[in-house]
């Protein structure tokens, strides 16, 4: 059918021409503004998940729904490995600010933040008028131990502020696992003074399973600070929504099935859903879209996936992490013991893989779902492995 026409989504962050499944976050999301906004307290929300499952078009949504309730919620920041995690809080107060400057004129209000926002890097105008200029070299030099004081002293201001304008902000972070400890520290120091305060201040955060994990061992309170919720794979109808609604808006229907296989070839994994949704599209003559169809779609899609999906993430590995890899794909699916990958690659003890293990963690390829265990942050991933990359 015409690719023009193709309503699928694919690619990461792009969000889907249907959102399913995820009611249950939403309206745990809703409820954290609507109780913020009364001044009662809510924990914030830590959302975690595997690679592709939909973690920043969900954030991408909880932005929208805070400005359509007249929050203060400027674009995610995205932490990389190399991320100014001081600027990119400084900028996100900064666009909060004038957000809110633009709808109610806070004019002398401004002030403090002018000397708040220095300690970032940032200034307030005498005129009132915002300007803002970052020293990259200087933002990275401050002493690290007063990011967690700065950090509090601009959330409280900033949560006051908000609060007599009767609105609220929220940080909206993906990639978290990325963050230092310190930078762990600070967050979750900073919110825990707005819970105490009942100020309106959210932050919404997403990332890898350790993310959990990390955060707590930051801070041990950060367990009642923040909600975990877990994101999965959709569950089947929630999969045959997201790849009916779309086509059905366009009087394109699916072969029952076709609709089977798809679920099936997908995992219902958001990513894959979309990938599938969009091959098959193109290859189909006409509506409805048959099981012959996608069984002459799903190679193309398999050669895809293997040269984009997993190979952008292959390549961020060392040749010794991609032997490490290469021995947990081996294993076979899901969480394999430490102790089993290293004597896979023949080595003496379990210890001489963990530097191999740690700096995989670090990278974001994989993960220790318990104590002793490693398993991909991709799924699929074994499968790719054991296909292009077997044990040499
Ligand atoms: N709930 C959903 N329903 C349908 N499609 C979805 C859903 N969530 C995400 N998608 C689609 O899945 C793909 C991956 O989404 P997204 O990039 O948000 O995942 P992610 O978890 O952030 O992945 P990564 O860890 O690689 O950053 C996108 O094409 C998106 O449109
Ligand atoms: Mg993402």
């Amino acid at each position: 059918m015409d690719p023009l026409e193709n309503p699928y989504s694919m690619g990461a962050g792009n969000p889907p021409p249907a959102l399913t499944g995820r009611d249950e976050q939403e309206r745990q999301y809703r409820l954290l503004l609507g109780r913020l906004l009364r001044g009662h307290s809510e924990p914030s929300m830590i959302v975690w998940g595997l690679r592709g499952v939909g973690k920043t078009v969900l954030l991408l949504e909880f932005q929208s729904i805070a400005v359509e309730q007249g929050w203060l919620a400027p674009d995610p920041i995205e932490v990389k490995s190399d991320t100014d995690f001081r600027a990119a809080l400084a900028e996100h107060a900064y666009q909060a600010l004038v957000q809110l400057d633009r709808r109610r004129g806070l004019g002398e209000r401004l002030r403090p933040f002018g000397r708040l926002l220095r300690g970032f890097k940032a200034g307030v105008s005498e005129g009132g008028g915002m300007e803002f200029s970052f020293d990259a070299d200087a933002v990275a030099n401050a002493a690290s131990g007063n990011l967690e004081r700065d950090l509090i002293a601009l959330f409280v201001e900033l949560g006051q502020v908000a609060r007599e304008n009767e609105t609220g902000v929220v940080f909206l972070i993906d990639e978290m696992q990325f963050l230092e400890p310190v930078e762990f520290e600070a967050t979750a120091a900073a919110l825990h003074q707005m819970a105490q305060r009942s100020l309106p201040i959210a932050l919404v955060a997403s990332g890898l399973p350790q993310l959990p994990g990390l955060m707590v061992e930051a801070k041990s309170y950060a367990e009642r600070l923040f909600s975990y919720p877990r994101l999965d794979r959709l569950d089947d109808p929630s999969a045959r929504e997201a790849l009916e609604r779309p086509a059905r808006e366009a009087n394109v229907a699916y072969a029952d099935e076709a609709l089977d296989r798809l679920l099936e070839l997908s995992g219902n994994y958001p990513a894959f859903i979309q990938a599938y949704g969009k091959e098959v599209w193109n290859t189909a003559p006409q509506s409805p879209i048959t099981l012959e169809d996608v069984d002459a779609a799903a190679p193309i899609v398999r050669g895809r996936l293997d040269g984009e999906f997993f190979h952008t993430r292959f390549e961020k590995a060392t040749p010794g992490e991609r032997r490490y890899m290469s021995a947990m794909a081996d294993l076979g699916d899901g969480p394999q013991s430490t102790a089993a990958v290293a004597k896979r690659l023949g080595y003496a003890s379990t210890s001489s893989g963990s530097v191999h293990r740690d700096s995989l963690i670090k990278k974001g390829l994989i993960y220790g779902p318990d104590h002793g265990l490693v398993d991909f942050t991709v799924p699929h991933f074994a499968a790719f492995m054991r296909r292009r990359y077997p044990v040499s």
